[in-house]
């Protein structure tokens, strides 16, 4: 009889028992392990990696702490076409996802998931999304036989006993996770160091709270506290419980006068987030007084809060950031935050025993092994245009090392949100800001955000995609009912957070950059916490408020009115186009669709 290795387990919550036993019964593994959490026992699981070859420790002198991770060559993104939200009806995940009858997915997922975990270990890992004590928190117990999703768990949130403990002690509900990287042992046979499969699903049931992922090793497919829980599920459970859940950063600004206003922004994957969450302001800006500090880079979870303001906590625990294009230049602060106890994926390594990758330095090594394990120098990257690391390439760092985390990063109750910025990557048409009208007409400019794709998603890289939000992979239901919500929420504040749409991506005619963006990007974020605070000034125009020149603080940078003036053009030729294109996605969703957006879109079109 199949009687797998195990040793006691670290809860008594019987309906967690019986759940674990029923999913070992089906997956077959030979051991299952209760993860407590500890140091020691991360320490255990990082050393049978790099025993098997899924991991390399680097030089602990120069990276102390930090481990390579080199994936198979098809398993390097979320896989979009792959994933599926699995509600009852097809109407109620909505044109945008990919939908599967649930019966039909249980049915698929149950016959992939039998003996799947066949010669391995299935590690029962409990995570908590937002601090312990949040209030806004909310429980996940993921069953999965990876240990490197074990290891990027313990940094990406809070796991281990004091999570079990919670589940014992308290009646919250927990979203049942499986994960499988489809890859089954048979009897003697040896593993390969990133085991994965061709076929995979990444499947959501927004009814009933679950989660199913098979085949793939990979970030967001596997790491499932995040994009498949902290959004996915917790945006169908926002709306039905009247909070949010947002791809949102979350940072706070503090003046010279030593107040502090917070920022959310929802950019699309790998269009700077992290960046952003961790801008160090130009020098003039930080001797008068200025200050930057972060709370989270990826989502923020945001809820009336007794005051009748919007209030929001950072689910995670770390950043799981992409690391081409993060250099001491570029962001500093992450690259302090990523010198040690981090795990980098698909970077390159160097003769000592450290990483690299494109961006880090503005000199690359004279040689390194690229993220695949082959020999890489820049003249080979010259001939054949091979990069050293992945695109994709991925640190999986502590938030508590970033040297701007926020003092409140884990207060319990968030913090205040004064207001909300919609970005994309878009070389033409969009302004570098503009301010909303108010909150239907902000609810319009996220729902009709765009953006050029990036390679954080398997598919075409550069082709401008309507992103809603930020969110179109990461809406759990219908998107039209999701703008609804948007909608309603205003109805339980007494003050609504300013909107913004920022673009640091305009290019001129010659196809170069016109803003220099990063720390640049303070003088924007100055102008929208003085139009959130009351103070600043403006000028009115078809799409928004709008600075004029004299509005933005220009201490220390030369930035000459013209380029300002092209920079915030308004192109009525392209407008058109633009509008256009808003419709082609109102189309899509016009069974949903409120009516507000379709008056909005009305008056956008009237003051053009
Ligand atoms: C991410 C993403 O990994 O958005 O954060 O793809
Ligand atoms: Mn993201």
């Amino acid at each position: 009889m199949y009687q797998p290795e195990t040793a006691p387990p670290l809860s008594t919550n019987v309906h967690l028992l019986r759940w674990v036993k029923k999913m070992s019964l089906l997956c077959k593994p030979d051991h299952i392990h209760w993860v407590d959490g500890s140091q020691s026992e991360y320490e255990r699981l990082c050393d049978e990696m790099v025993g098997n070859g899924t991991m390399l420790r680097l030089n602990q002198d120069l990276w102390p702490g930090c481990f390579l991770a080199r994936s198979d060559s098809s398993d390097v993104a979320r896989v979009e076409d792959r994933t599926f939200i699995c509600s009852a009806s097809k109407d109620g995940a909505g044109p945008t996802n990919n939908w599967m009858n649930p019966f039909e997915m249980k049915k698929k997922l149950r016959s992939l998931f039998n003996g799947c975990m066949k010669g391995r270990t299935m590690y029962v890992l409990p995570f908590c999304m937002g601090p312990l004590d949040s209030p806004m928190a909310q429980i996940g117990v993921q069953l999965t036989d990876s240990p490197y999703a074990v290891a990027n768990m313990r940094i990406m949130a809070r796991i281990g006993q004091p999570v079990f403990d919670l589940i014992d002690r308290t009646d919250k509900r927990v979203v049942p996770c499986m994960h499988t990287v489809g890859a089954p042992l048979g009897p003697g046979e040896k593993d390969v160091p990133w085991p994965c499969n061709k076929e995979k699903y990444i499947a959501h049931f927004p009814e009933t709270r679950e989660i199913w992922s098979y085949g793939s090793g990979y970030g967001g497919n596997a790491l499932l506290g995040k994009k498949c829980f902290a959004l996915r599920i917790a945006s169908a459970m926002a709306r039905d419980e009247g909070w949010m859940a947002e791809h949102m950063l979350i940072l706070g600004v503090e003046d010279p006068h030593g107040h502090k206003t917070y920022v959310a922004a929802a950019f699309p994957s790998a269009c700077g987030k992290t960046n952003f969450a961790m801008l160090i302001p130009p020098e003039p800006f930080a001797k008068a007084g200025w200050k930057i500090s972060t709370v989270g880079d990826d989502i923020a979870w945001i809820k009336p809060g007794r005051d009748g303001r919007l209030h929001a906590i950072n689910p995670e625990a770390g950043f799981f950031g992409v690391a081409p294009g993060t250099g001491e230049k570029t962001n500093p602060n992450a690259m302090a935050t990523l010198r040690k106890n981090t795990i980098f994926t698909n970077v390159a390594l160097t003769p000592e025993g450290g990483v690299w990758w494109e961006g880090m330095t503005d000199e690359p090594p004279a040689e390194c092994i690229d993220w695949q394990g082959k020999p890489w120098t820049p003249h080979l990257a010259k001939e054949t245009g091979a990069k050293a690391a992945h695109p994709n390439a991925r640190f999986t760092a502590p938030a508590s090392q970033c040297p701007t985390i926020d003092p409140d990063w884990e207060n319990p109750a968030g913090v205040p949100i004064s207001a909300i910025l919609f970005g994309g990557r878009r070389a033409t048409t969009m302004p570098l800001v503009s301010q909303a009208f108010n909150w239907t007409n902000g609810v319009y400019a996220g729902a009709t955000m765009g953006s050029e794709t990036t390679a954080a998603a398997a598919g075409t890289i550069g082709k401008v995609r309507r992103d809603p939000m930020a969110m179109l992979p990461f809406c759990g239901y219908n998107m039209g009912d999701y703008f609804r919500h948007w909608i309603s929420m205003q109805n339980n504040l007494s003050e609504t957070p300013r909107i913004f749409s920022v673009n640091w991506f305009r290019k001129d005619a010659a196809g170069r950059f016109l803003w220099p963006g990063f720390g640049e990007n303070m003088r924007v974020l100055k102008w929208i916490v003085e139009r959130s605070t009351g103070n600043g000034m403006s000028k009115e125009t078809p799409i928004g408020w709008m600075p004029r020149y004299e509005d933005i603080d220009w201490t220390g940078m030369d930035f000459p009115k013209e380029k300002f003036d092209e920079l915030q053009k308004l192109d009525r030729t392209a407008w058109r186009t633009e509008v256009l294109s808003h419709e082609e996605l109102f189309l899509d969703l016009h069974s949903h669709l409120p009516k507000e957006l379709i008056y909005e879109r009305e008056l956008l079109i009237c003051r053009m």
